[in-house]
């Protein structure tokens, strides 16, 4: 658990298919919940418990507001289309707005970001690159942060209950109940051991885990100052990237 217990968590795609889970997983680990969300009308009565915050994740005034008071924000927020500006604006702009508005202020963080962000061609290519460039941003900003890379999401029986945290993102097409994405996440930032390591998420046979804090303990941790995930292949020059990624990875670090 915590040495630094988390009281208020918001949760920054919080009515998606994951963001729901979270909300709920969150409220039965005793957490405030806040939840940004676009359209407060919509939201009411889908996130019984939760407060919400009306903002769009693609204005960082709109997070300034939703971070006052928070020690720690979820991110489960994806685009709906896969046009470039999309995945810039929300898929990657999510994670550069978020640290805006925190301002240097240090909260825990868990971003869901997706196996195969380390592939290199595919029909999701530029959304997992997107998705990297967010965790890359993240880690350069040094809080203490877990990035969860689920596989993919599905709804499986109680054979199935039981979690694999598998680094190195070598595994295609295997599946995750978003019911154990979900806990993963909460229990990420409740959890010390998970601080500093990125990991790809399976559901395995076996019941559910009794205590995350040995499968988090197990993980290596990202190594200090590298923008990658621990045995993450360096396959993404920095000096291939789009120059507003360089920029923010710049202004983070202190690079000239
Ligand atoms: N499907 C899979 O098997 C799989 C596996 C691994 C990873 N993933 C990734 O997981 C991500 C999320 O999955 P999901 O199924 O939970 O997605 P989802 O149901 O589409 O939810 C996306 C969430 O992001 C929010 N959002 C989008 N743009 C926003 C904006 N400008 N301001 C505020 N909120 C915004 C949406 O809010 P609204 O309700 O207002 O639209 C919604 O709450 C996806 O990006 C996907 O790539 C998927």
């Amino acid at each position: 658990m915590s040495d630094t217990p988390v009281h208020t968590v918001l949760v920054i795609g919080a009515t998606g298919r994951i963001g729901r889970l979270v909300v709920a997983a969150a409220l039965r680990h005793g957490l405030d919940v806040r939840a940004l969300v676009r359209d407060s009308q919509r939201a009411v009565g889908v996130l019984p418990g939760a407060t919400l915050v009306q903002g769009d994740l693609t204005r960082a005034a709109d997070l300034t507001a939703a971070v006052a008071g928070v020690d720690a924000v979820i991110l489960t927020h994806g685009s709906a289309g896969y046009g470039a500006r999309d995945l810039e604006d929300v898929d990657y702009g999510a994670v550069a707005n978020l640290l805006t508005a925190l301002d240097g202020r240090r909260v825990r963080v868990a971003l869901m970001t997706s196996i195969n962000v380390n592939e290199l061609s595919g029909a999701y290519q530029d959304v997992l690159d997107w998705k990297r460039r967010g965790e890359r941003l993240l880690r350069a900003s040094g809080l203490p942060a877990t990035i969860v890379r689920p596989g993919w999401f599905a709804t499986l029986g109680a054979t199935n209950q039981a979690v694999a945290l598998e680094q190195g993102d070598t595994r295609h097409g295997d599946q995750v109940d978003t019911r154990q994405v979900a806990e993963a996440l909460v229990q990420a930032v409740m959890t010390d051991a998970a601080v500093g390591k990125t990991f790809e998420l399976f559901a395995a046979r076996g019941p559910a885990p009794a205590d995350w804090t040995p499968l988090f303990a197990g993980l290596d941790a990202d190594l200090p100052g590298s923008l990658d995930g621990a045995h993450d292949r360096p396959n993404m020059p920095l000096s291939a990237e789009p120059a507003r990624v360089r920029t923010d990875l710049d202004r983070l670090t202190g690079r000239p």
